[in-house]
Parts: C-alpha cells; sequence; structure tokens
C-alpha cells in the first residue's frame, strides 16, 4: 500500500489516526502547518495541497476547523485528490452534523459525491475534551461549566475514533458508509464532574449555566465571539437527549468494545 495521508496529524484525533497506521505498519504521510510533519500542509495555502496528495493512496481528512463554511476549501483539494488517483478518503465529521446541513455536513455531501471509495465518521463529544486546553476553557474556580443541564452524552474516546478511521483507511473493502460514533455509556456532566475529580485529585463540581453566560464565559476566555457563542448553543442541543444514544460501532468495525471514561487516562 502507498502512503496514507494524515491531515491534522498534530491534533487530537489526527495523532492518533498516524499512531493506529504506524502500528500496524502502513505507511504514514503527516501534515501539519508546523515543521516536524512529512509535509506542510495549510488549508489557507492552496499550493500546498498538490504535494501533500502527491502518490497517497488514501486520506484521513480534517476539514478547516472553526470556519463557518469549509466546502471553498475542501472542494478543490478533492478535485486535486481525483486528479491524483487518490481512491479513499475518511473524514472526521461530527453525530451533531447531518450530512447536507451546513459546515461539516456539506464536506461529507463532497465526499461521498467526490470519491470512489469513503467514510464519514460522526463521533460524539470526546472524552479527551476534559484534558489540557479544552478542560481548562470550561474550568472556573473549581467548576465545569455546561449548559446542558442534566442530559447526557455517550462521550467517545479519541483513541476509538482513531481505530475506526484506521480500519476504514485500510480495510481492503471500503465502508462507503457513515458511521455514528459513541462510547459505551451515556453521561452527564455532573457525572463527569464527579469522574474527573477522582481522576484529578483535585475537587470539581459541574455548575449549570445558561447559553448565554457560558457563550460569556467562553469570549472572557479569548475565543472569539461568534464562535463562543457557536460552541455554546452546541450544549443546548444536548437538552434534547440528542447524544445519549449509544451505538454499536466502534464494536462492529473493530472487533472489540469502545472505552469508556473511567478508562481512558486523561
Ligand atoms: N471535540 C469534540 O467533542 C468533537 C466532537 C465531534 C466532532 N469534532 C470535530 O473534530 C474536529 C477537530 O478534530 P481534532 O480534535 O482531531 O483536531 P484538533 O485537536 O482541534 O487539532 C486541529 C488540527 O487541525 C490542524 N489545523 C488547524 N488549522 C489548519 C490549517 N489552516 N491548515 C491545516 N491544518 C490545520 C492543526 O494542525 P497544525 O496546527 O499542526 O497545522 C491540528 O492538527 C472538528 O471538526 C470538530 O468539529 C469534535
Amino acid at each position: 500500500m502507498s502512503e496514507v495521508l494524515v491531515l491534522g496529524a498534530t491534533g487530537t484525533t489526527g495523532s492518533r489516526v498516524a499512531a493506529f497506521l504506524r502500528a500496524r505498519g502502513v505507511p504514514v504521510r503527516t501534515a501539519s502547518r508546523r515543521p516536524g510533519a512529512h509535509v506542510r500542509f495549510d488549508w489557507a495555502r492552496r499550493a500546498t495541497y498538490a504535494p501533500a496528495l502527491n502518490g497517497v493512496s488514501a486520506v484521513y481528512l480534517l476539514a478547516p476547523v472553526g470556519v463557518p463554511d469549509p466546502v471553498p476549501f475542501v472542494e478543490p483539494f478533492l478535485e486535486e485528490a481525483v486528479r491524483q488517483g487518490v481512491r479513499r478518503v475518511v473524514q472526521l465529521g461530527s453525530s451533531a452534523v447531518p450530512e447536507g446541513a451546513a459546515g461539516l455536513g456539506a464536506v461529507h455531501s463532497l465526499v461521498r459525491a467526490a470519491m470512489p471509495e469513503w467514510a464519514v465518521l460522526r463521533p460524539s463529544w470526546f472524552i479527551q475534551n476534559f484534558t489540557g486546553a479544552s478542560l481548562a476553557l470550561r474550568e472556573l474556580d473549581g467548576e465545569i461549566l455546561s449548559a446542558t443541564g442534566r442530559s447526557r452524552v455517550a462521550f467517545v474516546d479519541a483513541g476509538d475514533i482513531a481505530a475506526v478511521a484506521g480500519h476504514a483507511l485500510t480495510d481492503a473493502r471500503s465502508h462507503d458508509t457513515e458511521h455514528v460514533l459513541t462510547g459505551p455509556e451515556a453521561l452527564s456532566y455532573d457525572d463527569v464532574a464527579a469522574l474527573v475529580t477522582r481522576r484529578h485529585g483535585r475537587p470539581l463540581r459541574h455548575r449549570s449555566v445558561t447559553v448565554a453566560e457560558l457563550a460569556a464565559h467562553f469570549a472572557a476566555r479569548g475565543l472569539p465571539a461568534d464562535y463562543a457563542t457557536v460552541l455554546a448553543a452546541l450544549d443546548d442541543d444536548l437538552r434534547g437527549g440528542s447524544e445519549g444514544r449509544v451505538t454499536d460501532t466502534v464494536e462492529r468495525v473493530t472487533g472489540r468494545s469502545p472505552r469508556a471514561f473511567r478508562e481512558v487516562p486523561l
């Protein structure tokens, strides 16, 4: 097999996809805007698309993050991929964004239409949101802020997302489908605060706030105001229970159970 191009290779999922493939002897080409990866790749610089794609057989596609409309970037990238004979693209989407919806949903439609072989991963919220900078973003004086109320989310391990991506990229038969990925159990933010407290050994409580209060908190933490509003509104979407479902996709694709919150190193 020729190389698999991994976009977002320095990020939460891309770094794990690259590690998963390497561990199985698959040749990997990592991409980043920064030095240290195999190729320089920047969605904002179209001249970086063709060299990154040259000679690869498959791509892990992380669309530009935080861009309201990624289509003007992803469309020419996929055209170049097809021109260069790339057969397969596995795109990271989101369980909250169905095919055809604005943003990642529009990318989903593009990938399905453009590629001879494809898969779109639609994970629920990541367990890794409770580590490092992602946790710090929601934390204030020993409390985790959310506007999710008592709703539950089947948080999923980024390592499990990467394992499904690895299979979708390399299985002899292309998956040609979307995969909705969850962890094995749905947890409330109260549950998560208790688990994180135990793990980090410092008390952390969940505080329910309104969407407007959460948006103001995110903005105070330095997020641009419009992005802070969009991010906070996602919490509100959870209140309907949409992320409480548990799917068997990780087990079906990888042959093993998804990892539970308490099993994942934070
Ligand atoms: N967190 C969640 O709960 C959740 C749930 C479902 C879906 N998602 C989706 O997951 C995606 C984020 O994935 P992730 O967590 O794996 O990524 P991440 O950790 O946020 O990292 C972002 C990656 O994108 C790269 N990047 C940023 N700007 C770039 C540019 N202009 N050109 C090329 N690369 C660029 C960065 O690489 P360099 O800086 O090295 O270039 C980095 O590797 C988002 O689309 C989000 O909607 C997240």
